[in-house]
């Protein structure tokens, strides 16, 4: 095993301080039942609204919200538009990363000055409740950054945006925040991406592991955790590594034509609580096989839950120095198999869930299978 804890790097000086994630935003083929999705099925509440009602006529958004975690759902009402092409070339996937801070123009300058490519320049805009700026950098493949300055906005998302108030209002599932963003890269190109996410944005190196770690029978990856100096943002970038049979994030990147956005990690308080309510309202969960749980407590110690129930929602459990975390993984969510979720409950522990890679991976695998692509 060769894992390198909190590898130091050079520049340490905090040039880019970031708040934490602000929202993320879907380009998506239709919004409005994509959004219906995440209220019905993760339990987000409705927020704010854009469209031909607000004086949007080109593209219609609806933002959702469920603890500090924000999600954007957008699509085009015109043909040819960018996010038209996005969505034609990508399927539905992630294209803004929006991260908040106190100055965004800022944030433009110090990223841009080291090699970061511009993607928005610093922008005011303004409404009744209002105004705030962003300025936003391009990342891997077609996916952004947004810097979201909003100290002087009152409104209930950012100007622009209408309170969006419908009946339906489905109860909450427990998620509070946005844990972690994984995104995938191509061959050769993870430390690309991670020398980008130091010298860029000032990130430094909390773990990383190599195909030696995350490698099955048939296939390999390798990671490395890229996070801020306050620790608030976490990033996680994934490569393919050589293996018997095709690599997950080969299979990604087939069907999402390039990089993105893999999965996003949701925190909750109470992972039993929100993963029995998401089951029961229709979200597809990874199947781990019953053995995985026979020898749980020797390898991860006494834990506050019992194993008959983590066995029967299919929850996995890890342990490192600093405590144990409990994580489950979804099925992708749209029809190709390119985005899907984590659900982590973590109990002190810091790291990713390592001692659950290769049982992982293997579901992963048998999803390949099923779908032709491993
Ligand atoms: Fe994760």
């Amino acid at each position: 095993m060769d894992t390198k804890e909190n590898e130091v790097m050079t520049e340490t000086e905090d040039f880019l301080p970031l708040k934490g994630f602000d929202h993320l935003e879907f380009y998506v083929g239709n919004a409005k039942q994509a959004a219906y999705y995440y209220m019905s099925a993760f339990g987000f509440q409705p927020l704010a609204y854009k469209g031909l009602e607000t004086g949007s006529k080109e593209q219609t958004s609806y933002v959702v919200r469920q603890g500090e975690a924000t999600f954007v759902f957008t699509t085009p009402l015109v043909p040819d538009s960018d996010i038209g092409k996005h969505i034609n070339l990508h399927g539905d996937g992630v294209k803004v990363i929006a991260i908040e801070v106190d100055d965004a123009e800022s944030a433009h300058k110090e990223t841009t000055q080291r090699g970061g490519k511009s993607y928005l320049e610093p922008t005011i805009i303004e409404d009744d409740s209002g105004s705030a700026k962003l300025s936003g950098i391009h990342i891997y493949g077609d996916t952004v950054h947004i810097f979201v300055e909003k100290n002087e906005y009152n409104g209930p998302f950012l100007p622009g945006f209408q309170k969006w108030e419908p009946a339906y209002q489905p109860a909450e599932t427990g998620i509070i925040i946005v844990d972690h963003i994984v995104g995938n890269v191509d061959w050769g190109q993870m430390n690309t991406w991670v020398d980008f996410y130091a010298k860029v944005m000032g990130f430094t190196n909390l773990i990383s592991f190599d195909d030696k770690d995350i490698s099955t029978e048939y296939s390999a990856l390798m990671s490395k955790v890229m996070q801020n100096g306050n620790e608030r943002i976490k990033f996680p970038i994934n490569e393919p590594a050589e293996g018997k049979k095709k690599s997950q994030i080969e299979e990604y990147i087939n069907f999402y034509k390039g990089p993105g956005v893999q999965h996003i990690a949701m925190a909750t308080k109470d992972i039993i609580k929100t993963v029995t309510e998401l089951t029961k309202r229709g979200v597809d969960f990874l199947y781990v096989p019953d053995d995985y749980y026979d020898s749980i407590l020797d390898r991860v110690g006494e834990i506050d839950e019992e194993v008959k129930t983590l066995r029967k929602l299919g929850i996995l459990v890890d342990r490192d120095d600093e405590g144990y975390l409990l994580q489950i993984f979804t099925k992708p969510v749209e029809d190709r198999p390119t985005v899907f979720y984590e659900i982590i409950q973590r109990k002190g522990a810091r790291s990713f869930g390592k001692g659950n890679f290769k049982a992982l991976f293997e579901a992963i695998e048998r999803e390949q299978d099923k779908r032709g692509t491993l």
